[in-house]
């Protein structure tokens, strides 16, 4: 009789377990489920569904842009693949030439330049190049490419001085519609001012490799899912702070600033709680990576021109014009310390310039410095 009621408690008890187990699963099934499908509705939005669904906004569109974008999108992919083994094949290190602006070329340099103009012209919409590895314009003369009314200028690899260490690289893009009639573009077609872009971005290759870009409404980010070799759209319009408290500039080359910039510097080292003040400091020394940053969180870039490089040293065509163009799509601004990137005037394919990119009240207080300072000698 004992017995019998001590084994219907266990059976009791056994039931009891097993429900409690089998309820537990249930929910975590649900929950499971639930996540996946959360997670997959958050990150299933690749770049090109973006791209198709975004050309709606652009009446008499006929997909070439977004062709455009989808062929940039591929060699990134591609660059991407080697940067992220670059240690472990023969990609380290300096080809022993030096490119039109006499810097040291490094073969990832070489290869990402040969992997976007191979992407451009494969992908027959686009008419001419530039690029900063490149002294002249490459001009596209194939019959995949004879209606072509776009053309691109671009830095293939930004940051080139970090590729050996480790350290976040990039691209940059910027397209225009061509201005010359038909035929192969022309040097013409890349003279046009920043205002000109129909569409610019970076690639930044770092912890994971992203890709940011504007047609001029808003700035979308897509960072590249590894595991289905996608963009995946992680950033939908992208807003800079107004303010920051960043700010980046080389300041090994402070004697030669200009005494406006020294004045700035110095005022973003200063106490003050009212303004969060002092700034931090943060300089990678690849742009895109820098301004990507700052973009994010708020801050300031300037590379000011020296007693050295009285020009500055970026490129308006292929870097300051493009970064522009995004910073002020998120709500930033961008000048060469008193007037607007994108409304200078071009001349030359590799014409460089001062640049002041970031969150609009530092703008504004660096530019008082730089007006208050104007007449003073560099
Ligand atoms: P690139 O590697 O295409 O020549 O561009 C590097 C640019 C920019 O991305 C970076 O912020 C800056 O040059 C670094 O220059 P310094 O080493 O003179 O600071
Ligand atoms: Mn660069
Ligand atoms: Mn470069």
């Amino acid at each position: 009789m004992q017995q019998s009621a001590s084994r219907s408690k266990h059976f009791f008890y056994f039931i009891l377990i097993n429900t409690f187990i089998f309820v537990r699963l249930r929910v975590q099934l649900h929950l499971n489920k639930e996540f996946n499908h959360k997670y997959q509705t958050m990150y299933a939005k690749t770049l090109g569904q973006f791209i198709i669904e975004k050309q709606n906004d652009f009446p008499f569109a006929k997909g070439e842009l977004s062709r455009l974008l989808r062929d940039i999108a591929i060699a990134a992919k591609i660059v991407n693949r080697e940067v992220t083994k670059a240690g472990l094949v023969e990609i380290l290190g300096e080809t022993g030439d030096t490119n039109v602006q006499g810097e040291r070329v490094k073969k990832l340099d070489v290869f990402a330049n040969d992997q976007f103009i191979a992407a451009l012209k494969a992908g027959g919409e686009c008419c001419a190049i530039a690029s900063e590895e490149n002294e002249d314009i490459i001009p596209i003369d194939s019959e995949i490419s004879k209606n072509a009314r776009y053309v691109v200028a671009m830095d293939p690899l930004d940051g080139s001085s970090n590729i050996d260490v480790n350290v976040s690289i990039g691209t940059i893009f910027s397209i225009y519609r061509r201005v010359s009639l038909n035929g192969p573009g022309t040097h013409e077609d890349f003279m046009q001012r920043g205002t000109e872009q129909v569409a610019a971005g970076y690639i930044i290759y770092g912890s994971s490799a992203m890709l940011v870009y504007t047609t001029g409404k808003g700035v979308n980010g897509f960072t590249l899912d590894p595991s289905i070799g996608e963009f995946c759209l992680s950033h939908p319009n992208m807003q800079m702070p107004k303010d920051g408290k960043t700010y980046s500039i080389n300041e090994g080359n402070y004697l030669h600033f200009p005494e406006g910039v020294k004045k700035y510097i110095k005022y973003c080292q200063e106490e003050d709680k009212a303004t969060n003040r002092p700034y931090s400091s943060r300089y990678i020394g690849s742009g895109v990576a820098d301004i990507h940053r700052n973009l994010i969180t708020g801050g300031i870039y300037i590379y000011p021109k020296t007693t050295k490089s009285p020009n500055g040293k970026l490129r308006l065509l292929y870097e300051c014009n493009p970064l522009a163009f995004i910073i002020e799509q998120a709500g930033g601004v961008a000048t060469n310390g008193y007037k607007r990137i994108m409304d200078l005037d071009i001349s030359e394919l590799h014409q460089r310039t001062p640049l002041f990119l970031g969150s609009t009240e530092m703008m504004k207080k660096s530019m008082e410095f730089m007006e208050k300072y104007k007449e003073a000698a560099v």
